[in-house]
């Protein structure tokens, strides 16, 4: 259906209904005074397992696509509520702190809708893909010497002095987004899964998936919530070692954060889903994110392969997925980071004259 929206944000045009505002309107905190917006962000695809599920022994096993959103994470789902809101309370600048995806989708909405977007982001600790987004989107960036932590940190007393709305996920706004992932989940399976892994850095995530399932289980009926099952990298996983880390590192630099902002929600979706928050090695991230790509078709970035390394880790050390739907949340695509991509091993990647007899010989293609 094709509709002219006209709002305090003024005439936007005509567009395509779709996108996390709209749909979910009822389940979110827009008014009347709401600007309905859309960049295409949320309704993504629910990939049913064939090699991995073979692996581990479950008939039931899902991918929850994230990187099919508009700038290829699970960000956009929230960021559109937050800057709605902002544009709401008449804000015309927003900011956020990131490890490279919150900026990117921050950039891409403030491009959307004409505001000032000021970003603030570890300097090379941001995967190349995702800083190309924010330069293209036009946004002010700042690369800090420092890590992540100390980006929100500046963020957050940035927007306290000035009038500038902060999006990261301390930003209710973007729970409240991030959670209509679980209600699509819920549609599409027509129940609640088992169990759900899902990468966990910020913290953010866990906690709007769990604010999904509680809300699908206590108003929409849905039968169960699963248990929430995150994962952390070795190396950045504070929440698992229980302590602050002054200098996370992983090669999954998504969740490269060593004192999540949301770590005691984190606590709280953890022990009232009966789950569990442990962490994988840089190995185990990378084995499932080459094992996604060659036997799933899903092409994924290495912190979203965080969460099949949990599955890959929970099925060695002797669980049993058999009965289970397990859903596993690839939050961001692979595209990002070209860096760790050119670190996988070629099937073959050699060079031939542009005669078909050399194809068929190299290859034994008879
Ligand atoms: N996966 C990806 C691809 C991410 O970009 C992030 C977080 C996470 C998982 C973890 O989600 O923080 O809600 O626990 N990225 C943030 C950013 C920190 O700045 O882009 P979380």
């Amino acid at each position: 259906m094709t509709l002219c929206v006209f709002t305090n944000f003024g005439a936007i045009g005509f567009f395509m209904i779709s996108g996390v505002l709209n749909r979910y309107k009822h389940v979110l905190p827009v008014t009347h005074d709401t600007p309905i917006f859309t960049l295409g962000e949320g309704d993504t695809p629910l990939v049913r397992s064939r090699g991995i599920a073979e692996k581990v022994g479950c008939v039931d096993l899902y991918f929850k696509v994230e990187g099919c959103n508009p700038t290829g994470s699970f960000k956009d789902r929230g960021m559109v509520v937050a800057v709605a809101k902002a544009i709401e309370k008449g804000m015309t600048s927003i900011a956020c702190a990131s490890t490279g995806n919150t900026s990117a989708s921050a950039a891409a909405y403030g491009a959307y809708c004409g505001l000032r977007t000021t970003l603030i982001v570890p300097k090379g600790k941001v995967a190349r893909g995702k800083l190309n987004q924010a330069v293209a989107y036009g946004a002010h960036i700042a690369l800090i010497n420092g890590n992540f932590d100390q980006a929100l940190q500046l963020a957050r007393e940035l927007c306290d002095k000035h009038p500038i709305e902060l999006v990261n996920s301390l930003n209710p706004n973007r729970i409240e987004g991030q959670k209509t992932a679980a209600f699509e989940i819920i549609d599409d399976l027509g129940t609640a899964p088992d169990e759900l892994f899902i990468p966990v850095g910020n913290a953010g995530n866990i906690t709007a998936y769990w604010k999904g399932f509680k809300e699908a289980y206590e108003n929409k009926g849905a039968v169960g919530t699963p248990k929430m099952r995150g994962i952390q990298a070795i190396g950045s996983d504070p929440i698992v070692v229980d302590q602050v880390i002054n200098e996370p590192e992983t090669i999954a630099s998504a969740i490269r954060i060593g004192n999540p902002a949301s770590w005691e929600s984190a606590i709280v979706s953890r022990d009232e889903s009966e789950g569990s928050i442990q962490s994988v090695s840089d190995s185990e991230i990378l084995e499932a994110y080459e094992l996604l790509a060659s036997s799933e078709g899903l092409f994924c970035e290495p912190a979203s392969a965080a969460s099949v390394a949990g599955l890959l880790r929970r099925f060695s050390e002797g669980e049993n997925f058999e009965d289970k739907t397990i859903v596993c949340v690839l939050t961001g695509n692979g595209l990002k980071d070209p860096d760790i991509a050119d670190g996988i091993s070629p099937v073959s990647l050699e060079e031939y004259d542009a005669e078909l007899e050399s194809l068929e010989e190299a290859f034994a293609i008879s």
